[in-house]
């Protein structure tokens, strides 16, 4: 995993670096992608689903992941390990290449881009056309580091009615030749921007005024947006120093349903695929299922009705259905005895519920696994070298937590996943994910009262840089798991129309517990009566900087209501 930097407000957190940064191994050759830890099921039969090819409307396109290495820098970049640039090889009969391939040395070989077929026999206006020329972006040839020989980057100018969807790399200072690489015909294509991720700088850091690769994304991302990336990269010379634009492919054909796996087919992804949960040894509130939560004694409240609050049926067909989030029904613990015992949750009959959908035109199927908390315990925090448990901050009931599966549709593997952590995440790609031994299920660990996603056990302290002052996220393998393939339930699958039956709870859109109401001013108070001086202010500026969300106040909603439903993560 790249060492990601999020900035909110004033608040950063650096995650670790990648795992096999100090393997750079020595590229050279032709060389093929790295796989998952084992070898993949093989897929039950159905529609379009790991085909091998997508036809955009009469663009096909395929992925390729063997690659001749073109021009590596050997410093630079993430850790001064630099990069290495690629053309695919080993193209299937009738394809071109589109675009070549770039990224950081840290990390094994793993990528792919896409090749296009032109299928319309229409040759009037066909869906490729090549390049009337070529455009130099940039060249190491003035730069004095350690490379293999000379880069160079050109952008293919397309003919009228096309766009470029790749740049080429050469180590020749000589243009590329026209059939190098095929532009594509506009109406297949949509906008294209960097994903943030760096892939390289002549700098070990990130020079904004200088020249940098980043990975590549479309601009427009979620359930029913059409673009997607070549997987490729975009270069910035410099703060809005022009760079001659590439575009995404876009499916026009837009049956994604075709591309999507079926019911069987999700149910083998599901039992390949599942994340296993580990919990922290001192996890006081486990998941439960819903049904469990509900028979156990939850109550739904209605506002101005708050003496009569009534049990739940277990599929939730009693709570209101559709509305929006303003407060007018919430639900909570029991009143009685079994309140602790609630709380607590229930790993024995815990359910994980799966949410089925297309991204990125298709391209992938995003399998967001939920898992539900009955309660969120207190946030902690770091103060030097004490643990300062935050009394009433961050407490809450109805905690939905998730994390999210990207399945290549081309080939059914796993591309990378989603790990959510308060109110954002990281996204970690396949290779430097831990698995469970003997199958290709990746870890997640749950953070200690929070229930927050991380890849890797461990320490994340949440504040500014430097100081050793911060709310605390604890994981750690405990002896407690739950692999979510054990008691899966698919709750929705859009694209399948009406094979998948929501569950009536799903479409309740209130909060899952009372809305949070406290004096942040007074539980800081409560905490400071036990520090001192230096201290004290320190932890006071710290945790008023904190977005209230992260302290629990953005409300306990269930899945449908969160912005990643229906978008992309992030
Ligand atoms: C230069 O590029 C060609 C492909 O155009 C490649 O076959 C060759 O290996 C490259 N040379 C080096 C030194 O990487
Ligand atoms: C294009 O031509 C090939 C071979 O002649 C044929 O198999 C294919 O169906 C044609 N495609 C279209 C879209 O007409
Ligand atoms: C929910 O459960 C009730 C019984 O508690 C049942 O009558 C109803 O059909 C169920 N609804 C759905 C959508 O499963
Ligand atoms: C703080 O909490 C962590 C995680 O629970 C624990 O490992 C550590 O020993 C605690 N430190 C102190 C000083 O209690």
């Amino acid at each position: 995993m790249l060492s990601l930097i999020f900035i909110f407000f004033n608040l950063v957190i650096i995650f670790n670096g990648p795992t096999m940064a100090d393997q750079s191994r020595k590229l050279a050759g032709i060389q093929t992608s790295s796989k998952l830890p084992f070898p993949l099921p093989n897929w039950p039969p159905g529609g379009g689903f790991a085909g091998g090819t997508i036809d955009l409307g009469g663009l096909q396109v395929s992925q390729v992941s063997t690659f001749n290495k073109i021009w590596a820098a050997n410093e630079g970049g993430f850790n001064d390990l630099g990069a290495t640039f690629y053309d695919p090889v080993l193209i299937p009969q009738g394809f071109s290449i589109l675009g070549s391939y770039g990224q950081p040395n840290y990390m094994p070989l793993d990528g792919h881009v896409l090749v296009g077929n032109d299928i319309t026999n229409d040759t009037s206006n066909p869906t490729l056309k090549p390049p009337i020329g070529y455009t130099l972006v940039w060249s190491s040839q003035s730069l004095n580091i350690k490379k293999e020989g000379d880069g160079f980057i050109w952008f293919p100018n397309p003919p009228d009615g096309y766009r470029a969807v790749g740049y080429v790399v050469t180590n020749s200072s000589e243009k590329p030749t026209f059939d190098r690489v095929r532009c594509v015909r506009s109406d297949l294509t949509d906008s294209l921007k960097s994903d943030g991720n760096w892939i390289w700088g002549p700098s070990t850091s990130i020079n904004v005024n200088g020249f940098n690769v980043y990975g590549s994304r479309p601009t427009n991302r979620g359930v029913g947006a059409m673009g997607a990336s070549l997987g490729g990269f975009v270069v910035q010379n410099g703060i809005g120093g022009t760079t001659l634009s590439l575009a995404s492919l876009k499916n026009l054909k837009g049956s994604l349903g075709s591309l999507m796996p079926n019911l069987k087919q999700i149910e083998t992804l599901i039992q390949t695929y599942s994340p296993v949960v580990y919990f922290h040894p001192n996890e006081p509130y486990l998941p439960t299922s819903v049904d469990w939560f509900f028979q156990n004694g939850a109550l739904v409240y209605h506002k101005g009705d708050e003496s009569n609050p009534n049990p739940i049926n277990p599929n939730g067909s009693n709570l209101p259905q559709g509305g929006s989030n303003d407060d007018t029904y919430w639900l909570d613990l029991p009143k009685d005895g079994s309140k602790e015992k609630v709380k607590k949750g229930n790993l024995q009959t815990a359910n994980a519920y799966f949410h089925i959908k297309p991204m990125y035109g298709g391209f992938f199927t995003d399998i967001a696994t939920w898992v539900f908390y009955p309660f969120n315990g207190a946030s902690r925090a770091k103060v030097e070298f004490v643990n300062i448990s935050l009394g009433k901050i961050g407490e809450h009931v109805g905690d939905w937590e998730h994390v999210t599966l990207r399945i290549n549709n081309f080939n059914g593997e796993l591309h990378s996943m989603f790990f959510s952590q308060h109110s954002w995440g990281t996204w970690v790609s396949a290779w430097d994910l831990e698995y469970a031994s003997g199958n290709n299920k990746p870890i997640v660990y749950s953070s200690l009262n929070g229930h927050s996603s991380y890849p890797k056990p461990g320490l994340v302290l949440i504040g500014p840089v430097g100081v050793n002052i911060g709310l605390r996220d604890d994981t750690a393998k405990g002896d407690k798991m739950m692999d979510t393939g054990l008691r899966a339930t698919v709750v929705a699958a859009e694209y399948l129309g009406s094979a998948v039956v929501e569950p009536p709870w799903l479409n309740y859109f209130r909060k899952w517990g009372p809305k949070i109401e406290y004096d942040l001013d007074k539980e800081i108070n409560k905490v400071e009566k036990i520090m001192i001086g230096k201290l004290k202010k320190a932890f006071e500026k710290i945790v008023k900087s904190i977005p209230r969300e992260v302290l629990g106040e953005e409300g306990p909603t269930g899945p449908k209501v969160k912005n990643n439903w229906g978008g992309d993560e992030m």
